[in-house]
């Protein structure tokens, strides 16, 4: 039986991550910051799923929490076979009124976890000539907006790199490219919603197999939805000026109000 570990598995993508990896009987180790609705997801998929799921409180932007997670993954005794790096969230706000306090936070969870959690995973996963590592980064990556955007582009880069480093090893790396999905995400940054046309939102369960089935055809980048892939096709083709005037009038359309 294999063993993933996921960050941000209390809800959204990572919750989502963690029902359907039950389902196809892996054990699972869940992190995030809530213990208790941590501990009410493993007892269910536990229940439901005769799967063992062990609970691990983490703050990722804290050094205890980056090094607690980094001690699990590094245990020899207990292996694990999958890491996603799923923790993340958004500030509202342009670059200039967000508390610089706050950004710091951002890349401490989205690039420093990240960056340390895939060393701490592949070390072993490469001794063992197997595993796989999925970042969850974002289309944002791919437009010039922001923090957000600048630390997800660092995360496509570097998955992308590494997958690259690792091709042989029996290791893979992703990074998964997510358009607008229905999570949490959005209200707990207070960014509203209410301009994001339906067809723009994606599932997160029906992401998630979506995502599993392109690191499975070794993809080293996963948009996984045709609607963004051909949105994505046309950001790759517009000149990078275009782009910033029509991402920063499209920020003030779907973005924060
Ligand atoms: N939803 C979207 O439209 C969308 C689009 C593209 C990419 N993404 C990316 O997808 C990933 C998951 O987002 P989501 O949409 O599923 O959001 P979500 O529903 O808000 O879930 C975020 C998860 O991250 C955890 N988390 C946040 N800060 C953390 C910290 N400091 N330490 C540990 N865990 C932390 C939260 O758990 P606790 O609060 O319990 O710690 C929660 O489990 C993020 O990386 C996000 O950037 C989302």
């Amino acid at each position: 039986m294999t063993t993933a570990l996921i960050t941000g598995a209390t809800a959204g993508i990572g919750a989502a991550f963690a029902r359907r990896l039950a389902a196809d009987g892996h054990n699972l180790v869940l992190v995030a910051r809530d213990v208790d609705r941590l501990r009410e997801h493993a007892t269910e998929l536990h229940d439901r799923h005769g799967i063992e799921a062990e609970v691990l409180s983490a703050d990722l932007s804290t050094e205890d929490g980056i090094e607690a997670v980094e001690r699990r993954l590094s245990k020899p005794t207990q292996p694990v076979d999958l890491l996603v790096n799923n923790a993340g969230f958004a500030n509202k706000g342009p670059f200039l009124e967000v508390p610089m306090a706050d950004e710091l936070v951002m890349l401490k969870v989205h690039v420093e976890a990240v960056l340390r959690l895939t060393s701490a995973a592949v070390t072993g996963m490469r001794a063992r000539g197997r595993g796989a590592v999925v970042n969850v980064a974002s289309v944002a990556a791919f437009v010039p907006r922001g923090t957000y955007g600048a630390s997800k582009a660092w995360v496509v880069q570097f998955s992308q790199g590494l997958a690259r480093e690792l091709v042989g090893s029996g290791v893979r790396v992703m990074a998964l490219c997510p358009g607008f999905v229905r999570t949490e995400f959005h209200e707990r940054a207070g960014l509203g919603t209410e301009r994001i046309p339906d067809w723009m939102w994606l599932d997160a369960d029906k992401l998630v197999a979506a995502a599993l089935g392109d690191l499975a055809r070794g993809r080293a980048v996963s948009i996984p939805d045709p609607r963004y892939k051909a949105l994505m096709a046309g950001v790759k083709l517009a000149p990078r000026g275009l782009l910033s005037g029509l991402t920063s009038k499209t920020g003030r359309k779907y973005g924060p109000q």
